[in-house]
């Protein structure tokens, strides 16, 4: 029988996830370089014994296995789940089959649990945010954190321990190692993560922040990604990302098909930094989401560059605006460049876009064919313009 590295990564609490390092789109979107992985967390606790949250589907064997061999799995009491979604979820009513524990959640992830996993309601524990479970020597105690990113999700707290099992806040798309320390790319994959999962949901994150603000944490162990021993740098910068705090930085998103566009996309990119700004350009065509998606959080400009295609933006102008929209990037103040054979209709496009991202809009560009000298010095004036106002903010 196969034997599973198993760490423990505080005292009497053991890593039990699954990695899927060549998993290389989540949410059929994100593109992951570094795959992702599943965490779920062990507790002896003395008396009693917990499991903290799942992992995703076609990881079930493995995951009993790894557990069978850590412990008896008929003498896991609870199971915790912190949050319904399949990739934490998935493998729990493999785990109910096969011991008689009670899964402890909120009251909207008790429905979940019912309809989404077919858990007998009979088995399910609704979790009181004002008393503690004893496990023996160790306590869980649970933190009402909704919306971080479905409903129903919650923290779990062990105090003995000083652990925090905070769900998907906190997470980050890497596969490999365990804790922080053995990733390069600790704090930017969470950043990305953050902007890829938790970024329209920052005010929600910002009250989970202030709850744990009085808990003693020493180690912060997501559902995703590295467990933090050094936990203040994923806190701190955490806090900023739910902020909503903008920095003196433009993104400037293009599409081009004969060149035309990006060249624009070149030339406001230069007068924006002439003036000071952060620059983050990007051709839309050969850019992955999970490439922008950090950018999302802290630039305070945005450039929307575009050939007229069809009557209306390029497509990927238009897909690159509707996540700017559903994601609640911070873009406060937007200009538009469009180039037109014949109709001059992607700037109205581009214009309603922005609106409806509440993004204001200071100036547009619109070209007929490549740009000549006079098309040039309009781009940088509006470049200038636009930068005048980020840095005034
Ligand atoms: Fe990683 Fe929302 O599940």
């Amino acid at each position: 029988m196969k034997k599973y590295a198993i760490p423990e990564i505080s005292e009497d609490v053991f890593y039990v996830g699954s990695k899927d390092p060549d998993l290389r789109k989540f949410d059929a979107l994100v593109h992951l370089p570094y795959g992702t992985s599943y965490n779920s967390y062990l507790v002896k606790g003395g008396d009693k014994t917990a499991l903290i949250d799942t992992v995703a589907p076609g990881f079930q064997d493995e995951f009993l296995s790894k557990l069978r061999q850590i412990t008896d799995i008929n003498k896991i009491d609870y199971v915790v789940m912190n949050h319904a979604e399949a990739d934490h979820a998935s493998a729990i009513p493999h785990v109910m089959e096969a011991s008689p524990a009670t899964l402890l959640t909120s009251p909207k992830g008790a429905k979940m649990a019912e309809r989404f996993f077919g858990v007998n309601p009979d088995r399910i524990k609704i979790v009181d945010f004002n008393k503690t479970i004893d496990l023996g020597v160790r306590t869980l105690r649970f933190i009402d954190a909704p919306w971080l990113h479905w409903p129903e999700t919650m923290f779990t707290y062990i105090p003995e321990n000083k652990i925090l099992f905070s769900g998907d806040f906190f997470g980050g798309h890497v596969s490999y190692g365990i804790f922080d320390g053995d990733v390069d790319n600790a704090i930017p994959a969470a950043k990305s993560y953050f902007a890829e999962i938790m970024l329209p949901f920052k005010n929600w994150g910002r009250k989970a922040l202030d709850k744990i603000a009085e808990l003693d944490i020493a180690v912060v162990a997501p559902t995703h990604g590295p467990v933090y021993k050094n936990v203040r740098p994923i806190l701190e910068n955490c806090a900023v990302w739910c902020s909503g705090e903008t920095a003196e930085k433009a993104l400037v998103a293009y599409a081009t098909i004969w060149g035309g566009s990006g060249e624009m996309a070149k030339i406001i990119a230069e007068s924006l930094k002439s003036e000071g700004i952060d620059i983050k350009l990007y051709n839309m065509g050969n850019t992955e989401f999970s490439e922008i998606s950090a950018d999302l959080i802290d630039s305070r400009g945005l450039v929307l560059v575009t050939p007229t295609i069809l009557g209306n933006m390029h497509p990927m102008a238009t897909l690159f605006m509707n996540i700017v929209k559903l994601y609640k990037a911070a873009f406060k103040y937007g200009a538009i460049i469009t180039s037109y054979g014949w109709a001059k209709s992607a700037t109205k496009h581009a214009a309603e876009a922005m609106e409806t991202a509440k993004i204001e809009i200071l100036g547009s560009v619109e070209v007929n064919g490549p740009p000549l000298e006079e098309d040039i010095k309009a781009i940088q004036e509006l470049g200038k313009n636009l930068a005048r106002r980020i840095i005034e903010n």
